[in-house]
């Protein structure tokens, strides 16, 4: 039978199985196995090719759940569920005994989001197992957008992907640790700082960097194409590749100087949402194109192109 599908029936069978499902969420694909079973878990470090020091997110139907799992959920928790979840947020919290080691990495806490997908949400409802998902990308590659970008890089380790069309937001889910006296934001994603901050009533630290050890998968060199990308205003007057092997990532203006071609722009208009939702595809179409050399522009430092620069600065060769 074909792997990829719409089969509700189907991908929870194999779930409760213990095989791995690709799941489509508003964020970026996500590579589920059974949360409470640790054989299902191991599968996907295997699959994913994931060292075991990075923890995983996992997934439940509604937030009301996460009590079950947590030993403490404070009101703040509550109150940023109630504005939005579903949605791209993932909150850090103190674990309780169900949730096996290997999910959360040994570390006391675990990362609890609800994914904003009809057929994922529909999924998680037939599910008595919550669902640990890592985004659906070998280690150390891009996240997949698409049902068909799963299929690509992962197809032959997995029993089948549920296709929920092009991922809406196109960035990983804001993760924000709730189990320290002061909310720290761990990695930026597809909740806008400022909209967090807003419902919080105060400015967030951020704790986003490569030597962070509570997040491990924000290690530098994450979202890492293969081809060579470097930030436009760091490049050379004069370049080592041949001008007709050079890409231009733009935010949105193309260069008057540089054929059409040759530019490939993440949203004509300057918005924030069609960037995100476009910047893996791109950066998966460049790595498969036949330039030798990208350079990057990076979007304005506000919203969402926090979140889009953070992406990029993980993708540029050091
Ligand atoms: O949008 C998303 O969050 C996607 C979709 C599939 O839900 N998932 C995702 O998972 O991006 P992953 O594994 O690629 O990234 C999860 C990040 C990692 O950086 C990991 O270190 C961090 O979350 N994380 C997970 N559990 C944690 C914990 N208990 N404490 C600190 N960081 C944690
Ligand atoms: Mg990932």
């Amino acid at each position: 039978m074909n792997k990829i599908g719409t089969d509700l029936p189907f991908a929870a069978a194999q779930l409760r199985a213990g095989k791995l499902v690709g799941i489509p969420t508003e964020t970026v694909y996500g590579l589920a196995a059974n949360a409470l079973e640790a054989q299902a878990v191991a599968s996907i470090f295997e699959a994913k090719n994931r060292p075991a020091f990075d923890p995983l997110i996992v997934h439940l139907a509604n937030f009301e759940q996460a009590a079950a799992f947590c030993t403490a959920i404070p009101d703040l928790a509550y109150r940023l569920a109630a504005a939005f979840c579903p949605g791209p947020i993932t909150f850090i919290l103190p674990k309780n005994h169900h949730i096996p080691d290997l999910v959360s990495a040994g570390q006391p806490t675990v990362g609890i989001r609800i994914p904003n997908h009809p057929l994922t949400l529909q999924l998680l409802q037939q599910l008595d197992f919550p669902l640990a998902a890592p985004s659906a990308n070998p280690f150390g590659y891009v996240s997949p957008t698409t049902a068909q970008h799963v299929a690509d890089q992962l197809g032959d380790k997995i029993a089948y992907i549920l296709d929920g069309g092009p991922c809406e937001i196109g960035l990983e889910s804001t993760i924000i640790d709730l189990s320290i006296a002061v909310p720290k934001v761990l990695r930026l994603g597809g909740l806008a700082l400022e909209q967090l901050e807003a419902a919080v009533g105060q400015k967030l630290t951020l704790q986003t960097s490569s030597s962070n050890p509570k997040a491990p998968g924000m290690l530098l060199k994450h979202y890492a194409p293969n081809k060579k990308l470097i930030w436009a205003d760091a490049a050379p007057q004069t370049p080592t590749v041949a001008m007709d092997k050079i890409a231009w990532l733009r935010f949105s203006e193309p260069l008057a100087h540089v054929p059409l071609k040759q530019q490939f722009v993440l949203s004509p208009s300057g918005d924030f949402k069609q960037a995100a939702s476009r910047l893996f595809a791109l950066l998966r179409e460049l790595d498969q194109s036949a330039y030798d050399l990208i350079l990057v522009e990076k979007a304005p430092e506000t919203g969402l192109g926090r979140a889009i620069n953070d992406r990029l600065k993980r993708a540029v060769t050091p």
